[in-house]
């Protein structure tokens, strides 16, 4: 679908990076992966932007981990593959509920201060959850893991941290196919810089931006896994993405998240005529699956006229819910919300892409050499949809396996400085004259509001068709590349955008985070399968 080379360029003549380790991306899975692989070896940690930009640190609700005496990893295995709507690997979850417990306790070593009642972790509740499992720092979970793992990479001597660095390709040796390294921009100079490294880690987060409405920061644009998919590697399940039915729904504020914990701690879900019509839906009203219960919203905003429900936290206690959700408190108030009433104005926003670059439980791509993990890597403990805090857990077990598998490579090759090519072809000969910001903007922006209208929560066909020949006329109309990181996003969001839609396309039934109105049955006799995508 795309070309497999962004633009032309010498590579032997661009300043150089070494290291053993070279992790792209400041997310929990990137730093766990950072602590874990010093033990190998020299790690060098690339981010776009400052290491806090990512969605771990946006991350509310928190970790799920079956720790306590009365739940098991096996119950938690239950409900993750029931939520991942018959596509999870059930190996990759074992490992996951399994591991996991002692991953997040490797956190609370580090310092990371998870919520207490007395003795006790204090355990959150979430949808299509059936216990109190999930482990949270208020609604900040997200803020204090990142505190704690940026300090531990900032002060270990083994450990580079970089930031303002965006990765544009990998880079594979020639002879062997091996990815060695990294092409990566120097943001603050514009300049290029050629990173080497025996073990490649993509660990570049999601690609909410995808989508006109998210609750994703503005990095999210899914940069490591269209250079993955550039550089050969596959991709899987990208048709499945997650819509989180409750981001704040006010003209003049950004998408921000209230928690899906708030549900968990009673909090009702109403239309605009008052009515509480989860009940109509399922069994397990405001708490059954993500999908489920964003498209009963979609509906209610349908039928209603208005662009939001009501999430209704009147009945709960006022202080407690201040105590519990401060950033959520705060942030309302800050964008001029009287929560007096107990009321906030939601809609469903895309918030997690389940697909990715396929990976194996070891956290190898099909590309030696190219390991993944965290949101940016499809392991297949998600499925068709994500359980929730479920996305912290698979960052901490995959970004620690694969530090892990590429440590036992490391070990067993010795330390090898990787033969890059000297130069490589491109679309274009490399035309350095900066296009105008705007227009890459533009491209964005018809990405996001074609990917909305189209394909998003409720798909058809006819849509998705639509959907797919204007991303193709927008693909056509870009007359070269240049590389400013305004462009490289701009076409990794339109390479994803147009897969996304491709598998839509394809799978016709209607599945977890892929919903067809002209398909709306799971079709377990055909579509029990994954589908994978390769340049
Ligand atoms: C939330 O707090 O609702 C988000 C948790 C998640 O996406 O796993």
């Amino acid at each position: 679908m795309t070309p497999r080379h962004l633009f032309a360029l010498e590579l032997d003549r661009l300043p150089s990076f070494e290291a053993d380790f070279l992790i792209i991306g400041s997310g929990i899975a990137g730093l766990f992966a950072a602590y874990k692989a010093r033990e190998f070896g020299s790690v060098l940690v690339l981010t776009k932007q400052h290491a806090e930009d990512s969605s771990t640190e946006m991350a509310q609700g928190g970790i799920a981990a079956a720790i306590e005496e009365t739940d098991s990893p096996f119950f938690h295995l239950e409900d993750t593959l029931e939520a991942g709507a018959g596509l999870c690997d059930p190996y990759a979850v074992e490992i996951l509920v399994t591991e996991g417990p002692a991953r997040v306790m490797e956190l609370v070593e580090l310092g990371v201060r998870f919520d207490r009642k007395g003795d006790a972790w204090a355990l959150g509740w979430e949808g299509a959850h059936r216990r109190r499992r999930i482990l949270h720092a208020t609604d900040a979970t997200g803020e204090e893991i990142a505190r704690a793992l940026i300090r531990e990479c900032r002060k270990d001597q083994k450990i580079t941290l970089k930031e303002g660095y965006f990765l544009v390709d990998f880079l594979r040796e020639p002879r062997t196919g091996r990815c060695g390294g990294a092409l990566v921009l120097d943001t603050q100079t514009g300049g290029f810089l050629v990173c080497r490294a025996s073990a490649v880690i993509a660990a570049t987060g999601g690609a909410g931006q995808l989508y006109l409405n998210t609750t994703n920061p503005a990095v999210a644009t899914g940069d490591g896994i269209a250079a993955a998919y550039r550089a050969g590697a596959e991709l899987i399940d990208m048709e499945f993405v997650q819509f989180h039915p409750t981001a704040l729904a006010l003209s003049a504020a950004p998408r921000f998240l209230i928690s899906e914990a708030v549900r968990g701690e009673g909090a009702f879900l109403r239309n605009v005529k008052g009515e509480r019509f989860m009940l109509r839906f399922h069994e397990l009203a405001e708490l059954a699956p993500r999908d489920v219960v964003s498209r009963a919203i979609v509906r209610e905003m349908e039928k209603t006229g208005a662009d939001y429900v009501y999430l209704d936290f009147s009945h709960l206690d006022r202080d407690r819910f201040k105590a519990r959700f401060p950033n959520i408190w705060r942030t309302c108030r800050q964008y001029g919300l009287d929560l007096a009433q107990g009321y906030i104005p939601v809609a469903p926003a895309a918030h997690y892409i389940m697909g990715g670059i396929k990976i194996n439980t070891s956290g190898e791509t099909n590309i030696p050499g190219l390991y993944a993990c965290g949101e940016a890597a499809c392991s297949g403990v998600h499925g068709a949809n994500r359980l929730a805090s479920n996305s912290l857990l698979e960052g901490l077990v995959f970004g620690a396996r694969a530090a892990a598998t590429g440590g036992r490579y490391l070990q067993q090759a010795g330390r090898k400085i990787p033969g890059l090519p000297s130069s490589r072809a491109g679309k274009s000969k490399g035309n350095f004259s900066d296009l105008d910001k705007s227009f890459w903007r533009k491209i964005t922006d018809r990405v996001r509001t074609l990917m909305w209208e189209k394909a998003g929560i409720i798909r058809t066909g006819g849509a998705l068709v639509e959907a797919a020949a204007g991303l193709d006329q927008l693909e056509a109309g870009i007359p070269f590349y240049v590389p400013s990181r305004e462009a490289v996003e701009a076409v990794n969001l339109l390479t994803l955008g147009r897969l996304t839609v491709h598998a839509a396309l394809l799978r016709t039934e209607s599945r977890g985070g892929h919903f067809r109105k002209d398909f709306p049955a799971r079709d377990d006799q055909y579509w029990s399968k994954h589908l994978i995508f390769q340049t």
